[in-house]
């Protein structure tokens, strides 16, 4: 394919949305609405992309920092041919130029792989056909159905405001063409604008091919101007979402209650609950259950994993056949082996736990090595933190940790040793044997309970 060069318009105001961030800078499923697009463009593998940017100031460029877009800025606008204008500098002169916008987000890969297809010698519109065509520049066609011009609803007469055919902005021609009609833009209209709109009218009276392409889907090339358009497009984007994941095996509990901020692959018969978010990229082995309202950012769970209720996962690798939750928290680094449990109240950070390994209700486990076949007791705790430093907890195969332990770091459990309940475990405890800390019980006889002194009465 001829090479493309990308300018994305993202300069206007956003007025509607009533905010103090720039609207291209709004979220739509965890990403902004620029991200999207900035996005759907490299997939083309474009030779450049240029964002061009006015409001907000520089809140776009920063939020953009490393990424290889390069911003212009775009001070007044003066309308969408002037925006362009102000890209060309940032791009190459030759191939094609593909215009987007910074707040169509949901513009698919293949329907601009279609554009770009078609605007190889050619000036290429991506169109739809709305019910409602109210605002939107039209589709105007000579007799013989070739298209003649673009007019904008404000300069259009009533029988162009009749036609259903309208711009979605998405255009696409040779670069040299473009430069070429650019210089050419008069702001004789209605809204004393430079239209970019204007080079189809001047396409067609040069006779330059003109062809239209429409996306698959007419969500696609919906813009976002209210935070009521971006609800109901994140909307529109998560139904999508699921539909694939059922398609591809996945069983949902409800398609309209998933959040997938980022991206989510299932191997075939995972079950989803109601009210899951899943942030980033997480990976879900076969068969396995993920119960509801979870929350699971980055992280690979194996096959035949049961994960219940209100579990917060983040940065985990969960093993085959694990039990997790209801209510326990995975933080970064938590790596647990085949067929661990991991229960109520339980918080994991930057530790492993080897296969069998179980930490059933209430304890916190961080900056640690667990082996295998391993039982923590209910409120254990590793205290891995002096206020300054972290230390590492060891403890090897088959041990048993008592009730209400404290593992004071750093410190080793040996292979097979028993912590007796409410041990606070200083020195190593060595393998095979029990090791208790707490002092021994003793009953004092006769010990009376203090009284309430009598109140002072005067
Ligand atoms: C534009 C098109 C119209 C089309 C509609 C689709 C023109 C003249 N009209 O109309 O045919 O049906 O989009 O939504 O092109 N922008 C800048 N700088 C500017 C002006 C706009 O960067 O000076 C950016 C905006 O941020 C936005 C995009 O260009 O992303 C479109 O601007 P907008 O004002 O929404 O264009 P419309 O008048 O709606
Ligand atoms: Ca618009």
């Amino acid at each position: 394919m001829t090479a493309v060069q990308v300018a994305i318009l993202a300069a206007g105001k956003g007025t509607r949305m009533k905010s103090a961030q720039p609207k291209v800078l709004h979220r739509l499923a965890g990403k902004s609405l620029l991200g999207h697009v900035v996005d759907a463009a490299e997939a083309l593998a474009p030779e450049r992309i240029a964002v061009v940017y006015g409001h907000g100031g520089e809140a776009v460029p920063t939020a953009f920092a490393g990424s290889r877009v390069s911003f212009v800025l775009q001070e007044p606008q003066l309308g969408t041919g002037h925006a362009v204008q102000q890209a060309l500098p940032a791009l190459a002169e030759d191939g094609i130029t593909l215009i987007l916008y910074g707040d169509v987000p949901l513009i698919a890969v293949d329907t601009l792989r279609k554009v770009c297809a078609a605007a190889d010698g050619a000036l290429c519109v991506l169109t739809v056909d709305l019910d409602d065509p109210k605002g939107y520049g039209r589709i105007v066609r000579d007799g013989a159905g070739e298209v003649k011009a673009i007019v904008e609803e404000k300069d259009a007469t009533e029988g162009i405001k009749l036609i259903r055919e309208i711009n979605t902005g998405i255009i696409a021609l040779p670069s040299a063409w473009l430069r070429g009609w650019l210089s050419q833009l008069r702001n004789d209209n209605a809204q004393r604008e430079y239209y970019l709109t204007d080079i189809i009218g001047m396409a067609a009276a040069e006779g330059k091919p003109i062809r239209t392409v429409q996306p698959h889907n007419q969500w696609e090339v919906m813009g976002i101007n209210s935070r009521d358009q971006l609800a109901q497009l994140e909307r529109v984007h998560q139904m999508a979402t699921a539909q694939i994941l059922m398609r591809d095996g996945v069983t949902l509990a409800d398609p309209a209650r998933i959040d997938v901020r980022g991206a989510l692959r299932c191997e075939p018969d995972v079950t989803i609950d109601v009210g899951c978010v899943f942030e980033g990229f997480v990976s879900i082995g076969a068969g396995s259950e993920i119960g509801p309202y979870c929350v699971i950012r980055d992280t690979e769970i194996g096959a035949g994993v049961k994960i219940a209720a209100y579990s917060h996962i983040a940065g985990a690798k969960v093993g085959p056949a694990a039990r997790i939750g209801p209510y326990a928290r995975l933080r970064p680094g938590a790596d647990l082996a085949e067929d661990v449990h991991v229960g109520n109240f339980v918080e994991i950070k930057q530790a492993t736990l080897g296969r069998g390994s179980k930490a059933n209700h209430l304890a916190y486990i961080g900056d640690a090595e667990i082996g295998r076949n391993v039982n923590v007791g209910a409120g254990t705790i590793t205290c891995n933190y002096d206020g300054a430093n972290k230390y590492l907890t060891v403890i090897e195969d088959d041990a048993f940790i008592g009730s209400d332990t404290q593992l004071v770091a750093p410190v080793r459990v040996g292979r097979g040793a028993t912590l007796g309940a409410g041990t606070t475990l200083t020195k190593d405890a060595p393998p095979g044997e029990l090791t208790i800390s707490r002092a021994k019980q003793v009953t004092i006889a006769g010990w009376k309970r203090p009284v309430k002194a009598a109140k002072k009465t005067s």
